[in-house]
């Protein structure tokens, strides 16, 4: 597949973004389990022209993420286009825009998923960021405003008109939220227009491989984007590929992968946050990195409570003698 000038895998697999969950260190991981490609969670280009910090640190990545994405959002063209510029200059390979967060802050403001009732709004968004970078620039929407008013083809092809290089869609209204069943059939229509020719990524409820494999074999997508399915469990990326390539059904992730992948998360992420705020966000991920571990519980409130790096190790090393995958079903 290809986004503009970057060359994918055909039909690849994609870490979706997620506020507060896919850090640098965590897209690392998952690119180290098999994500063909993975995106930083969404940034206010309110605060990345007002050269807040903190808006510009969530766009600084790892050289092994590669290829990845940075997205942005809000509601304004001349903001967006300068917001995109500031994030070119760390070089991604793509700028991903946000028509679809849902949540109540985004949407009063304008953003995300508000813009869905605004498409002639939302496509000079696009049109003004693709004008103002030279990187391909995507964008990641949902199918409407809400029941009554998907309007995700006219969506799709006025993004394809404002130059964008490739369309993320979740299968989902802005009403729903996170509710409800993704709806592919309403994606895969998308593709069906005579006029539709870049890349169209579906989203929303690949739970496993095999729920990956069914996707990928009855709607014509060009690629997959993952996101809670990857929460704390990256081997969803390499499970999903083994079922694609060998149709193998995945075995439970070893417990040494599982320490091994805890080490990398508490290793990387201590250079860019320092040791205790690397330990503290580590936590979120402990009870999916050891999820259907017997006996696990009373390690996790060991690791919950510990504030030293070297008793954390020792705890994993712990963990590494004592717990056993869950048999295989047999
Ligand atoms: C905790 C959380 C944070 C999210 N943050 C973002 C975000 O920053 N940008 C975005 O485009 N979508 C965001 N999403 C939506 C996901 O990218 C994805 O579209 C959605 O979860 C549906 O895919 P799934 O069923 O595979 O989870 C977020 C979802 C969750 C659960």
């Amino acid at each position: 597949m290809k986004i503009g000038s970057l060359n994918l895998r055909s039909r690849p697999v994609m870490l979706a973004p997620m506020e507060n969950i896919t850090d640098a260190p965590y897209r690392a991981i998952c690119r180290q389990h098999g994500a063909d490609m993975v995106f930083t969670e969404f940034i206010a280009s309110e605060g990345l022209c007002r050269q807040i910090d903190k808006s510009r640190l969530k766009g600084v990545f790892l050289p092994k993420e590669r290829p990845l994405g940075i997205q942005i959002f809000g509601h304004d063209p001349e903001n967006m286009a300068q917001a995109a510029a500031i994030m070119e200059t760390l070089e991604p390979d793509v700028i991903d825009l946000n028509f679809g967060c849902p949540v109540k802050k985004v949407v009063a403001k304008g953003g995300g998923a508000a813009l869905l009732k605004d498409l002639p709004l939302m496509e000079k968004i696009a049109r003004s960021v693709v004008q103002a970078v030279s990187l391909p620039v995507t964008a990641k929407t949902r199918l409407g405003w809400d029941h009554q008013s998907v309007n995700a083809t006219e969506n799709a092809l006025r993004l394809q008109d404002a130059g964008i290089s490739m369309v993320t869609m979740h299968g989902r209204t802005r009403s729903q939220m996170y509710k409800g069943k993704a709806d592919w059939d309403a994606i895969g229509r998308i593709t069906e227009h005579p006029d539709w020719q870049i890349p169209l990524t579906g989203n929303g409820d690949i739970s496993s491989a095999q729920n990956a494999k069914n996707v990928l074999e009855k709607y014509p997508v060009d690629g997959i984007m993952v996101g809670r399915a990857a929460m704390g469990y990256p081997w969803i990326f390499s499970e999903i590929r083994e079922m694609l390539d060998n149709e193998t059904a995945p075995s439970s992730p070893s417990i040494h992968s599982r320490v091994e992948v805890c080490r990398e998360y508490l290793t990387l992420s201590i250079p860019a946050k320092g040791e205790q705020r690397a330990i503290f966000e580590t936590r979120k991920h402990y009870k999916n990195f050891f999820r259907d571990i017997y006996g696990f519980k009373p390690y996790r409130i060991k690791l919950y409570n510990s504030l030293c790096i070297n008793e954390i190790h020792n705890i994993l090393d712990e963990i590494k003698e004592r717990l056993h995958t869950p048999d295989p079903i047999t």
